[in-house]
């Protein structure tokens, strides 16, 4: 038996389509913030059979659709094969249980967590035997979903769009990108206030997004662009400069959204409320001198990441903003073994 809990993490520099779309391997490297909370928790035990239960923040059962069964599915096959060029042989049936702390409608998709969490889970699993390095355990997690490699590591974390150098030659594709950490989550206490606004239309969901994203004129452009930003946030994050932090990932938020609304069809993801928060910080900025920066993923939903400084300031702002559900968390350690 194996328990792990993980929590999500969002991008600073954007992960935004596949060369790969059933290996989840990215078109460019990206890089994340890990938050503390709030987390979900996976229990894996050895069954018969491959099963998988889920509850929800307030301990009601969830019924998973057909397409996240299948999903979770490919999953655990997509990890045998991994482990195949390991030459570990993971024939066990697992029984997962799965315990979401995240609250539905806050705007934080539960998948990065819980995908990094039931890689820590077959990673504990085979531990004994065939003890994993981190990275390895982020292969793992990438399989289920991109972002969620970035959640086995705390603080700042990349991922790399190529294999580790030692795999590079014996795993072929399937370990072909893999996270690391830039700096841990004691280096740089930085806060996430998240403003959510009301939900109104359905979204596609990322994995779909993913495969659109070269049907983008702009994608191409994008992609020329990512190592220097990857550099400059990598700097920034190293010599704890905010300002040039908030530069670059505003940038580059900016940007992804603009390669998904010019895509066919086109993903307009950030509402009216989005662009109002959004103008609304840039002259709260402009006014206190706030070290404050915004982010949006496939969603209308904002990231304000600050500084313990700006905290008070951010959290009164947010609290402001009408019809908004608003939710806080900061800089974490990511995924672990329980
Ligand atoms: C916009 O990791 O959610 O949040 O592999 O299909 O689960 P799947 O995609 P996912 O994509 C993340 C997209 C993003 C940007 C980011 O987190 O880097």
């Amino acid at each position: 038996m194996s328990t792990a809990r993980s929590t999500a993490n969002i991008a600073l520099i954007k992960y935004w389509g596949n060369r790969n779309n059933e290996l989840r391997l990215p078109a460019a490297d990206s890089l994340s913030m890990t938050l503390d909370t709030p987390h979900v928790q996976v229990l894996g035990e050895e069954a018969d059979q491959f099963s998988i239960e889920s509850f929800e923040a307030d301990g009601s059962r969830k019924i998973l659709t057909k397409q996240q069964i299948e999903r979770l599915r490919k999953h655990r096959e997509l990890t045998m094969q991994y482990l195949h060029t390991l030459d570990i042989d993971f024939r066990k049936n697992v029984a997962l249980t799965i315990r979401s702390q995240i609250p539905s409608g806050i705007g934080l998709a539960s998948s990065a967590a819980v995908f990094s969490a039931i890689a820590e889970v077959f990673a504990g699993l085979i531990a004994e035997e065939h003890p994993l390095t981190r990275e390895q355990i982020s292969v793992i997690a990438r399989l289920g979903s991109g972002s969620a490699a970035r959640s086995v590591f705390g603080g700042f974390v990349a991922l790399r769009n190529r294999a580790t150098s030692n795999e590079q030659t014996s795993n072929g594709e399937i370990a072909g990108a893999f996270a690391e950490q830039i700096a841990p989550e004691s280096h740089w206490v930085l806060h996430d206030i998240v403003i959510v606004p009301s939900l109104k239309e359905k979204k596609i969901g990322s994995t779909e997004g993913h495969a659109l994203a070269g049907t983008s004129p702009l994608f191409q452009d994008r992609l020329k662009e990512i190592p220097r930003r990857m550099q400059e946030c990598t700097d920034a994050i190293l010599t704890k400069d905010f300002e040039k932090l908030q530069r670059v990932a505003e940038e580059d938020a900016l940007d992804m959204h603009e390669v998904m609304r010019t895509s066919t069809p086109s993903l307009q993801y950030l509402s009216e409320e989005t662009w109002h928060i959004i103008r609304e910080v840039e002259a709260l900025r402009t006014r206190d001198h706030l070290e404050v920066l915004y982010t949006m993923d496939a969603g209308p939903t904002v990231h304000l990441f600050c500084t313990e400084d700006a905290r008070e300031v951010v959290r009164s702002f947010a609290n402001e903003q009408k019809g908004c559900t608003v939710f806080e968390t900061k800089i974490g350690r990511g995924s672990e073994l329980v």
